[in-house]
C-alpha cells in the first residue's frame, strides 16, 4: 500500500488548522487528523464548545500532538488563544465536520466560539466538509449559506448520499477522511509554483469594452473580468509570459503581468492580434462588443421630442482573425449562452477555430458575471466535459491545464 507520503505528497509539511464542530460525524476528524499527520501537515485542532461532546479533547490532542484549543483563554492561568495568530500559522483552515450552525454563522460573521473568530481573520483558504440530516443539508437557507459562502471563496467538499445518524438515507453524511485528504493534496498541488509554461508566451483578453457613443455616453457589459484577471494569473504562476489586453475593471493587474488597457472593440482587436504575433496562445475572455455606433459625435448629443435611432456597425470578430492565422498556436474560446447553449458553443468552436470553449450558460445559477464562482463545460472535437461549480480560480486553473497538455502535445 502506498505511504500516506507518497499518496499525498503536496501535504507534506503544511500546517493544517483543523475545526471541529458539533456534529456526530466529529468521530471522523480522528481519521482525518491522523490521515493528515501520517502525509506530513503539521496539524493543530481547533474545537467549538459543542464538539467536545461528540470527541474528546483527549483523543484530539494525542492524534495531532498539540494542545487542542477550545476558549479565548485557559481558564488556570489565563493564557490568551490569539485567533489572529492561529489564522497567520495556518495554510489552510479545514472545517470537518461543518454543521448547519456553523456555516449559518460563518455566513452572518457571528464571532462567538474561538473556531468562528479564527475563520473571520483567517487569510489561507477555507474548506469546509458539511455534515448534517438530509432535510437540515436540502433547507434552502442551508443552500444559500453555502451559495454564499462559496461565492466568497470557502471550498466546500460536499457531503455524501447515504445513511445518517437519524436513520433516514439521504446527502448530508460528510465526506469521508480519505476524500478529504485527497482534496487539500490536490488544493496545494495546484497552488504549488511549477514552472510548466517556462518559456511560452500568452495573450489573454479580459473585460468588458466600451463603445463611445458621444463625450459621455457609451455602449458596455455587466463583464466584470474576473475569469480573465484569474486565467491571466495562473499562466503567470506557471511560469508564462502574459500580456493581459483589458477592457475596462475595477481589478488591479495580477503579478508578473504585463497589461494593455484598450477601450473599444477596435482597440483590443488591435492590442491582441499585435502581441498574438509573438505568442504560442490566445485565451479569448473578453466580452466585446459586437456593434459599435457607425459614428461617434464629437459633441454631446442633445435630446429631441421624438425616440432616437442609432446606427450601429458591426465590429472585427478578434478571435475568428486569431483562429484563421493561427496555425499550430492555441486559441481558447468562450461561449455565454442563454439557450441551446451545447450547439452555439459547437458553431463557436468551429466558426472561429477553437482549440476549445469554455462554455458558461446564463441558466446555471452560480456561474456568469460578476460573482466569484463559475460552472462551466469545456467543449472540444472530442466531447464535452462538465465542471462543478467552483470559484473563477479553480475553473481558471483547470482551463491552464488544458492548455498545458495542448501545449505538451506540440
Ligand atoms: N470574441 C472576440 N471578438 C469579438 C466577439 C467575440 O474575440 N468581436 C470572442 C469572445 O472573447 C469569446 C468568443 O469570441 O471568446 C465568443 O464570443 P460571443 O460574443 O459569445 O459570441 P459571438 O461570436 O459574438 O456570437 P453571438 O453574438 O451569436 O453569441
Amino acid at each position: 500500500m502506498e505511504s500516506g507520503r507518497a499518496a499525498h505528497p503536496s501535504l507534506e509539511g503544511r500546517r493544517i488548522l483543523l475545526g471541529i464542530t458539533g456534529s456526530i460525524a466529529a468521530y471522523k476528524a480522528a481519521v482525518l487528523c491522523r490521515l493528515l499527520k501520517t502525509a506530513g501537515a503539521d496539524v493543530r485542532v481547533v474545537m467549538t464548545p459543542l464538539a467536545k461532546q461528540f470527541i474528546t479533547p483527549l483523543t484530539m490532542a494525542t492524534l495531532s500532538k498539540n494542545p487542542i484549543l477550545v476558549e479565548f483563554f485557559d481558564p488556570e492561568n489565563g493564557a490568551w488563544n490569539s485567533h489572529v495568530s492561529l489564522g497567520e500559522w495556518a495554510d489552510c483552515l479545514l472545517i470537518a465536520p461543518a454543521t448547519a450552525n456553523t456555516l449559518a454563522k460563518m455566513r452572518g460573521g457571528v464571532a462567538d466560539n474561538l473556531l468562528l473568530t479564527t475563520y473571520l481573520s483567517a487569510r489561507c483558504p477555507v474548506v469546509v466538509a458539511p455534515a448534517m440530516d438530509l432535510d437540515m443539508y436540502a433547507h434552502a437557507a442551508t443552500q444559500e449559506n453555502l451559495r454564499t459562502l462559496a461565492d466568497r471563496g470557502v471550498k466546500i467538499v460536499e457531503p455524501a448520499a447515504g445513511e445518517l445518524a437519524s436513520g433516514l438515507v439521504g446527502k448530508g453524511r460528510m465526506a469521508e477522511p480519505e476524500e478529504i485528504t485527497a482534496y487539500l493534496d490536490s488544493l496545494f498541488a495546484r497552488r504549488e509554483k511549477k514552472k510548466t509554461l517556462q518559456g511560452k508566451r500568452f495573450v489573454v483578453t479580459a473585460g468588458a469594452t466600451i463603445e463611445p457613443i458621444d463625450p459621455v455616453r457609451y455602449i458596455t457589459n455587466h463583464s466584470s473580468g474576473k475569469m480573465g484577471y484569474a486565467i491571466a494569473e495562473e499562466l503567470a504562476r506557471r511560469g508564462a509570459e502574459v500580456v493581459l489586453v483589458s477592457g475596462r475593471t475595477s481589478l488591479p493587474a495580477p503579478a508578473g503581468v504585463e497589461r494593455r488597457d484598450v477601450l473599444s472593440a477596435d482597440e483590443m482587436f488591435d492590442a491582441t492580434t499585435a502581441a498574438f504575433d509573438r505568442a504560442d496562445g490566445a485565451v479569448m475572455c473578453a466580452a466585446v462588443a459586437d456593434y459599435t455606433p457607425a459614428e461617434v459625435s464629437a459633441t454631446k448629443l442633445k435630446k429631441g421630442d421624438g425616440d432616437l435611432t442609432l446606427a450601429l456597425r458591426r465590429t472585427r470578430d478578434i478571435a475568428a482573425s486569431l483562429g484563421a492565422c493561427k496555425g499550430n498556436r492555441i486559441l481558447v474560446g468562450f461561449a455565454l449562452e442563454t439557450d441551446h447553449e451545447a450547439a452555439n458553443a459547437q458553431a463557436k468552436l468551429s466558426k472561429k477555430n477553437f482549440d476549445f470553449v469554455v462554455l458558461n450558460s446564463l441558466r446555471d445559477a452560480g456561474a456568469g458575471f460578476r460573482g466569484d464562482t463559475n460552472k462551466v463545460t469545456f467543449i472540444d472535437r472530442s466531447g464535452s466535459e462538465e465542471l462543478p461549480l467552483m470559484t473563477k480560480h479553480d475553473v481558471a486553473a483547470r482551463i491552464v491545464d488544458k492548455i498545458e497538455s495542448l501545449a505538451a502535445e506540440r
